[in-house]
């Protein structure tokens, strides 16, 4: 793929959605691994409450992204701020605390452990104090209600005692999510989420999203075009490092280069 040619066809232009509002900006951010630059120069602006896609190539930096917004991948230059502040220089797990919530391209679940007690530890997670099982009754039974409340919303409240690795890999990535969504993040991060599911659990998989606050802010890495069009209000594609396009998704869909060089030839 030539991406000079096609560099900005669609010009990242953070006024373009008129937003005052972000939940994320991300400015000339620069990641390399070793030798190996993978981002190079990223600017994207992410308003409160979007639903925003990123498609592009295997091997674009797309999950390198995510790991650098969630504190995982230090970039060598660039900054990042959440809801206007500057998070560059916080760690994974405060990032966690202001509201970045993320589900993983390969799924990261205890399989060993039922629904009900992976749903606990997505909540333990984001707790000040150290995990202390000592800690009181009530607390751990105020958190197990929310848990027995959120799966019976998302009729999963029958899976609640059912280990994980006993499930099928399509309930396994809708857990995946109700732990990220349990956190109530502001901003949600999703690679690939409906990556190796049949076409009909990816649409349970947008069903889950629409229940989402509109508050929360979602950034997902998807290569499924027909979700993107469903799920998607802004879209930005990723090209060896660089966005080489980024708008609306009739915007971007509409571009000629983009349709020709990405959309055109790539599912
Ligand atoms: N931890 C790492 N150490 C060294 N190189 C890495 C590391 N992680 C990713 N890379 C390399 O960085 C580049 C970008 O990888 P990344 O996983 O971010 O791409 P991606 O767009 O998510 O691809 P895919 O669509 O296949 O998931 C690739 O060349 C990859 O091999
Ligand atoms: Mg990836």
């Amino acid at each position: 793929m030539n991406t000079e040619a096609i560099q900005h066809v669609v010009a990242p232009d953070v006024d373009a959605h008129n937003a005052t509002d972000w939940a994320l900006e991300v400015n000339n951010l620069y990641v390399s691994y070793g030798k190996l630059k993978v981002l190079e120069g990223i600017n994207m602006s992410v308003a409160k409450g979007e639903r925003q896609c990123i498609i592009g190539p295997n091997g674009a930096g797309k999950t390198t992204f995510f790991n650098t917004i969630a504190g995982v991948v230090q970039p060598t230059s660039g900054a990042i701020r959440l809801g206007g502040q500057d998070v560059s220089r916080l760690m994974p797990r405060q990032r966690a605390h202001i509201g970045v919530a993320r589900t993983f391209q390969r799924t990261q679940l205890f399989p060993q452990l039922t629904v009900m007690e992976n749903l606990l530890l997505a909540i333990a997670a984001l707790e000040t104090r150290r995990f202390n099982v000592f800690r009181g009754a009530h607390s751990y039974e105020q958190s197990r209600s929310h848990v027995e409340s959120h799966l019976t919303h998302f009729d999963l409240g029958m899976a609640k005692d059912r280990l994980v690795g006993e499930l099928g890999y399509g309930e396994q990535r809708q857990i995946e999510i109700l732990m990220a969504m349990i956190q109530n993040p502001s901003i949600l991060l999703l690679d690939e989420p409906t990556a190796g599911l049949a076409a009909a659990d990816g649409g349970i998989v947008t069903e889950l999203l629409d229940e989402c606050s509109v508050e929360t802010t979602i950034i997902m890495i998807e290569h499924d075009m027909d979700i993107v069009f469903k799920f998607a209000s802004r879209l930005s594609v990723l090209s060896a490092g660089a966005i080489i396009a980024d708008g609306t998704v009739d915007e971007v869909r509409a571009n000629a280069t983009v349709q020709n060089i990405y959309l055109g030839t790539q599912g």
